[in-house]
C-alpha cells in the first residue's frame, strides 16, 4: 500500500476531533484566512490556486484558477461563489463526510475563494436528504460567524464573505451547475443552456463561481502549504493532490479512501478496500459515478488520473468507484443504472426525456427475456440519438451504462434475448404479449 498523508480527512481521523471550531483551530484552521485575507492580492490567490494544478472535483475536473479567472475583471456588481454539495451521483459520499465530519474546512475554503474572486455573498446547495449535513454546517456558519471568520469586516480586514446554506428537493439534475442556479434562485431545476456561461451570466445572471465541497476544501491547505507541495503530489502535471474515492459494491472494505490521484485501481480496490468480498474474482467497476463507463479487470492497472482512465474510456468523475464481482449480471446492472437516470431525467431535451423512456423499455424487455435481437440495434441508436444532443451532460452520462456494457459484456445480452427466442419457439403466443 502507498505510504500516503491524508490532507483532507487528515484532522477526521484524529481520535476525538469532532470538527468543531476550537477543535479545527487547534489543528491550525482558519490560518490560511489569516495569511492572505487583507495581506496577498485577490489576483495572487488565484494564481496561487492554478500554480496549483487544482483540478474541480465534482465530475468534469476543470482547473479551478482558470475558472475563476473566466470572470469578468472589471465587472462592479454583486457575484457569487456557489458550494455545490448536491452529491447526487450514485455510488459517491465523499462530500457528505466532509461536510459531517469537518465543517470549517470547506467554509474556510469558501471564505477564501470569495476573498479571491470578489463575492460576498455565497450559497451552499445542499442536497435535501443531507438533514444532518445541513444541521451541521448551520452550527459551523454561526460559530464561525461569532468568531468573526464569517460576514462583514473579517478579521478586521474590512473584507466580507456571508454563507447560507440552501437545501435542494432532491433532484439529480441540481447537481448540475446552471440547474443548481435556477433552483437557488428559486425556479424548477432546469439546466441552461450554455453559452454564457455562469462566469459571466450566473446566479441572478451575475458573474458565479460554482465548485465542489470538496474542491474548496482542498483551498485552505493550498494557501497554507505553498502550491508547490500541492502540485508535487499524485500524478503531476495535469492531475494533482489527493483525491477522495468513493469505494462501494463487492468489497470487504467499502468506504472513502484518500490517495494520491496516480495510483492504480488494483491498489484502491485489493489494499484499501480489501480486495473482493467473497474472494470471488473481480468482473467489473465503473471508476467515477453511475456516468462513467464501465471498465473490465483488464482496466485495473489504469492509474487514478484523469488522463489516464479518459485514455482507457471512462472517467474520473465524482470519484465513486463501484465494484462488481463475478456472477454480477450486467445487463441487470446496466437496467438499474438507466432505472435511475430514466427518473431523474428532467425533461428538458427531447432526446433525453424520450429517448431514456425508450431506452428503460427496451431494457426491461431483454432483461424480462422478451427482447429480440433488433433491440440491440434500437440500444445503440437510441444512445447515439442522445449523446452530445441534449443541453447539459446528463444525455452523456445516462447512455454510458448501456454503451460500456454493450462494449465489453455483448454475449450476456445475446444470451438474454437467445432464452427469449428459445421460450417464444415453446409457446409461440408469448411473442403477442410484449409492450
Ligand atoms: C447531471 C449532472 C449532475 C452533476 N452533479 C454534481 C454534483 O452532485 N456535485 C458536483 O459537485 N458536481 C456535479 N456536477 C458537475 C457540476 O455541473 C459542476 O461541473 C461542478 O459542480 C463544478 O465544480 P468543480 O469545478 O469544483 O468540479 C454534475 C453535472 C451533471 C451534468
Amino acid at each position: 500500500m502507498s505510504k500516503h498523508e491524508p490532507v483532507l480527512l487528515k484532522n477526521m481521523l484524529q481520535p476525538g476531533y469532532t470538527g468543531c471550531l476550537q477543535d479545527y483551530e487547534r489543528t491550525g484552521g482558519y490560518q490560511a484566512l489569516r495569511k492572505v485575507l487583507g495581506k496577498v492580492p485577490p489576483t495572487e490567490v488565484t494564481a496561487t490556486v492554478m500554480k496549483s494544478g487544482l483540478r474541480g472535483r465534482g465530475g468534469a475536473g476543470f482547473p479551478t484558477g482558470v475558472k475563476w479567472g473566466f470572470l469578468p475583471k472589471d465587472y462592479r456588481g454583486p457575484r457569487y461563489l456557489c458550494c455545490n454539495a448536491d452529491e447526487s451521483e450514485p455510488g459517491t459520499f465523499k462530500d457528505r463526510q466532509l461536510i459531517e465530519r469537518d465543517p470549517h474546512q470547506i467554509l474556510e475554503g469558501i471564505v477564501l475563494a470569495c476573498y479571491a474572486i470578489g463575492a460576498e455573498s455565497s450559497y451552499i446547495y445542499i442536497r435535501g436528504e443531507f438533514v444532518l449535513g445541513a444541521r451541521i454546517l448551520e452550527q459551523a456558519i454561526a460559530e464561525a460567524r461569532t468568531a468573526g471568520y464569517i460576514g462583514a469586516n473579517i478579521l478586521n480586514t474590512g473584507i466580507t464573505a456571508n454563507v447560507w446554506v440552501h437545501r435542494g428537493a432532491g433532484a439529480y439534475i441540481c447537481g448540475e451547475e446552471t440547474a443548481l442556479l435556477e433552483s437557488l434562485e428559486g425556479k424548477r431545476g432546469l439546466p441552461r443552456v450554455k453559452p454564457p456561461f455562469p462566469a459571466t451570466h450566473g446566479l441572478y445572471n451575475k458573474p458565479t463561481v460554482v465548485n465542489n465541497v470538496e474542491t474548496l476544501a482542498n483551498l485552505p491547505h493550498i494557501i497554507n502549504r505553498g502550491p508547490e507541495w500541492f502540485a508535487s503530489i499524485g500524478s503531476p502535471p495535469k492531475s494533482t493532490g489527493t483525491r477522495i474515492f468513493c469505494v462501494s459494491g463487492h468489497v470487504k472494505r467499502s468506504g472513502n479512501y484518500e490517495v494520491p490521484m496516480g495510483i492504480t485501481f488494483r491498489e484502491l480496490i485489493y489494499e484499501h478496500a480489501g480486495g473482493m468480498r467473497s474472494d470471488k474474482p473481480l468482473k467489473a467497476f465503473i471508476p467515477g459515478g453511475a456516468s462513467a463507463p464501465f471498465l473490465t479487470p483488464d482496466h485495473l492497472d489504469v492509474k487514478l488520473d484523469f488522463e489516464s482512465v479518459a485514455a482507457a474510456g471512462s472517467m474520473l468523475g465524482s470519484g465513486g468507484v463501484t465494484v462488481m464481482e463475478e456472477g454480477t449480471d450486467m445487463v441487470w446492472a446496466a437496467l438499474r443504472l438507466m432505472e435511475f437516470f430514466y427518473h431523474e431525467s428532467c425533461g428538458k431535451c427531447t432526446p433525453c426525456r424520450e429517448g431514456s423512456s425508450w431506452l428503460v423499455q427496451t431494457m426491461r424487455r431483454i432483461v424480462a427475456k422478451r427482447g429480440r435481437m433488433e433491440d440491440l440495434e434500437t440500444l445503440v441508436d437510441l444512445c447515439k440519438n442522445i449523446a452530445g444532443r441534449t443541453v447539459c451532460a446528463f444525455g452523456d452520462a445516462e447512455v454510458a451504462p448501456i454503451m460500456s456494457t454493450l462494449k465489453h459484456w455483448k454475449p450476456e445480452y445475446v444470451t438474454l434475448i437467445h432464452e427469449a427466442q428459445a421460450a417464444n419457439l415453446l409457446h409461440p403466443k408469448r411473442i403477442m404479449a410484449r409492450p
